[in-house]
């Protein structure tokens, strides 16, 4: 009764964070509190909505400080983190005896198939510390197009990965973000696990389609075999280990086997998850200059 609830937003600064603090912000949430490498220009970037601090998974220094007065915790797996034994699993041991009462985890779709992701083991070392838990396990990210894959895009009209002509599902984060929000401001969602997709699984031929009509510019999809994507990414600068794991999901994705759509993000929502189209006119200056 009457313990004011303040919610850790891991990862504030990265793709979903943000929006998951404006989902709980638009909600009336208040008491949200954004974590981030540097508090300064993180409680800058989130003035009015939330308050920061500083987090470093990889120094359990910064734990303690971060968890003060934390009742619930939104946690993402930073992508640079393989080891989550050694750098995750600490945190949601000390969540735990912290009392924090409920963790909404960014997990990835299928991983109760694949138990070799770092976002498996994350799921049993919640399961395992007692907190009540919501695993949000997302298709892939719209929004990869729109940081990942952008400069591809906006520099050369190419959208450049190995994933032949196998259907993907997508979904948009600001949907993952609304469903992470109802779970921490709705009941019945604790101790349960969302598969959450758009509504449609399409091709890259589609994807640089649509992209095209929004841009109003060609764009197209170069389809590289794996070894052409490696060589391309490596030209890049892209770290090898972030090229391999990028290589493993896109080899699920031309295997057709990331094509798999639900109705959780309709039935959570109460609305139609955002389409692809839709996505790619909000986002149309990201790709376009001027
Ligand atoms: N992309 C997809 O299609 C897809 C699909 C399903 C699941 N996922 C999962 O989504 C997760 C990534 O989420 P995202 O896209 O929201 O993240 P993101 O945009 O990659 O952002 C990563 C954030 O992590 C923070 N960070 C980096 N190192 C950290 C550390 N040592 N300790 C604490 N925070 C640290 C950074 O904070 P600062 O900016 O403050 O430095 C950054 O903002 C991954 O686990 C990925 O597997 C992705």
């Amino acid at each position: 009764m009457g313990m004011k609830q303040r919610i850790l937003v891991t990862g504030a600064n990265g793709t979903t964070g943000r929006e998951v603090i404006t989902a709980l912000h638009h909600r009336g949430v208040t008491g949200i509190v954004a974590a981030g490498s540097n508090a300064e220009r993180t409680a800058a970037a989130f003035s009015g909505m939330a308050s920061a601090v500083r987090l470093d998974l990889t120094d359990p220094a910064t734990y303690d400080a971060a968890l003060d007065g934390i009742t619930k915790i939104y946690l993402m797996r930073p992508p640079a983190i393989s080891d989550v034994q050694r750098h995750v699993a600490p945190f949601i041991t000390r969540a735990a005896e912290r009392g924090v009462s409920h963790i909404v985890f960014l997990s990835l779709q299928g991983v109760e198939h694949n138990h070799i992701v770092p976002h498996y083991r994350i799921e049993q070392n919640i399961l395992a510390s007692g907190v009540d838990y919501t695993f949000l396990r997302p298709s892939f990210f719209m929004q990869n197009l729109a940081t990942t894959h952008r400069d591809d895009i906006r520099t050369h009209g190419t959208i450049v990965v190995p994933a032949g002509s196998g259907k993907t599902n997508f979904i948009d984060v600001r949907d993952i973000a609304e469903a992470a929000a109802i779970a921490f401001t709705e009941d019945g969602h604790r101790n349960t696990a969302y598969e959450l997709t758009g509504s449609e699984a399409l091709d890259y031929e589609t994807v640089a389609a649509i992209l095209s009509d929004a841009c109003g510019k060609k764009i197209v999809y170069t389809s590289p075999s794996i070894p052409a994507f490696f060589f391309h990414e490596l030209r890049r600068h892209t770290p090898v280990p972030f090229i391999l794991v990028m290589i493993m999901l896109y080899t699920v994705a031309r295997s057709g086997k990331a094509a798999g759509t639900t109705d959780t993000v309709r039935k959570l929502l109460k609305r139609d998850p955002i389409t692809f189209s839709q996505f790619a006119h909000d986002y149309r200056h990201v790709w376009v200059d001027g």
